[in-house]
């Protein structure tokens, strides 16, 4: 499927985005762990968090739907799972395959962990090190690459670590492995990540410690099922939030967006840059923070992006680069090597589309620098990734000619609907099959 944009639009009106999708998979992953029946609404049916209930199936967990955003999961304790008859295919989803290292590192049945061509590429050195402190057995294909071979029945000893990079992934991932260890398993991170696991497992009455920055469970506790209410996804919301940013005339109210506070990077940088964005309504939904975020055109000028706030908003750097080529002046990003490694290189994919489009930027090893400019039009690559697609899909509200983005199906790994959402809300974008 290709996007065909016609340049120019505004973007007004109201809109809840999809789910988020970081905490639609743990409510699948721990409400099958959990003792009782988990009802889940906003749940994201993107394929992503498909993979997972997918996975859990094929583990004999009973899930209903989804069905209009409501998933019912029964489920079957923490030693309830049953061995895959297959390999686990988990899609595109790095979530998928790097939380459940953890949970079959724990299991009593050898499990394999495969993925699509993007996944397959991607490193899984960063869970196998800890899991194999742990005790654990897996091993994965040349360079640390899925297929990823767990072997079952191995006894995990709960251990202290590190992390070497800022990944809610590895940390979940550890933890979750944690939850099948002898004794305590705790970890630090270099600087905080998304903290869905921790307040997730509190939600379902476990215990989680957080001492001035290490984060610890006891192994060998149980999990009570609980529901789950799932916020729109900032990461989706977005794509929105700078379509309105950049797009003159435009007033935008997206609703029931999450803003737990690891997660808000995006808004502290548009905000930083110039951005119009008011929060309203804030409330807490089941353990997580919710508000309604309105937006409004304004001009926005490049920054330097403080560090603190790269893994605050580690998945929005491609849109935030299309809000600084549409800003006045520089913007430079450091300390983000970790956008190498996503669904695509995406420093590479994004410098690559923002030159076809006539903007000046230059490749770090850890970021970039772009100048903001005037957008022309052409032929973007997405690499197969969906948040390359959606940046330049919203970019033509400010090019000068028309953008065709190539291969955007995995926008649906994320935001099913996107095209419909966004045509519905001022964008001028049309699909192709193709
Ligand atoms: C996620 C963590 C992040 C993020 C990904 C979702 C999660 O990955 O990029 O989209 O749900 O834990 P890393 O842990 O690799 O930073």
């Amino acid at each position: 499927m290709e996007f065909n944009l016609l340049p120019g639009g505004t973007i007004t009106g109201e809109v809840r985005v999809p789910g988020d999708k970081s905490i639609s998979h743990r409510s699948i992953m721990l409400g099958a762990l959990a003792e009782g029946t988990t009802r889940v609404s906003g749940f994201l049916e993107g394929d992503d968090a498909l993979a997972t209930v997918a996975a859990f199936r094929a583990m004999g967990v009973e899930i209903e739907g989804p069905h209009a955003g409501q998933v019912t999961i029964h489920g079957v304790g923490l030693h309830g799972l049953q061995a895959p008859h297959d390999e686990l295919d988990l899609g595109n989803s790095g979530t998928s395959i790097r939380l459940l290292s953890g949970l079959l590192a724990g299991q009593a049945f050898d499990s394999v962990l495969t993925g699509d061509a993007s996944l397959c590429g991607r490193p899984m050195g960063r869970v196998i090190d800890p899991l194999s402190l742990m005790g654990a057995q897996l091993s994965a294909a040349e360079g640390g690459r899925p297929p990823l071979r767990v072997k079952g029945g191995q006894a995990l000893q709960g251990i202290h670590y590190d992390l070497p990079m800022a990944s809610a992934q590895v940390k979940s991932c550890v933890l979750l492995a944690g939850l099948y260890s002898q004794g305590r398993t705790s970890v630090t991170e270099p600087a905080p990540t998304r903290d869905h696991t921790e307040r997730m497992l509190r939600g379902f009455g476990y215990p989680v410690q957080n001492d001035n920055g290490v984060i610890s469970l006891q192994g060998g506790g149980r999990l009570q099922a609980a529901d789950i209410d799932v916020p729109a996804d900032i990461s989706s919301a977005t794509f929105l939030l700078v379509a309105a940013s950049i797009a003159p005339g435009s007033d935008l109210l997206l609703t029931h967006v999450g803003i737990n506070p690891t997660r808000i990077g995006v808004l502290n940088i548009l905000k930083l840059m110039g951005a119009d964005i008011t929060l309203r309504n804030e409330r807490e939904v089941g353990g997580e923070p919710v508000a309604d975020i309105r937006v409004r055109h304004a001009p926005l000028h490049g920054i330097e992006i403080p560090e603190d706030q790269v893994p605050l908003a580690i998945d929005e750097f491609p849109a935030l680069f299309i809000a600084a080529a549409c800003a006045q002046g520089r913007t430079v990003l450091r300390g983000a090597e970790e956008l190498r490694v996503k669904e695509s290189d995406r420093i590479a994919a994004m410098a690559e589309g923002l030159t076809t489009l006539g903007i000046a930027n230059e490749i770090l090893d850890d970021g970039i620098i772009i100048d903001g400019g005037t957008l022309g039009g052409g032929v973007i690559h997405t690499f197969h990734d969906h948040r390359i697609a959606m940046s330049f899909a919203v970019a033509a509200l400010r090019a000068q000619q028309e953008i065709r983005v190539l291969d955007c199906d995995h926008v649906a790994t994320s935001f099913p609907g996107f095209d419909a959402l966004t045509r519905g809300l001022g964008l001028q974008i049309s699909t192709v099959a193709g």
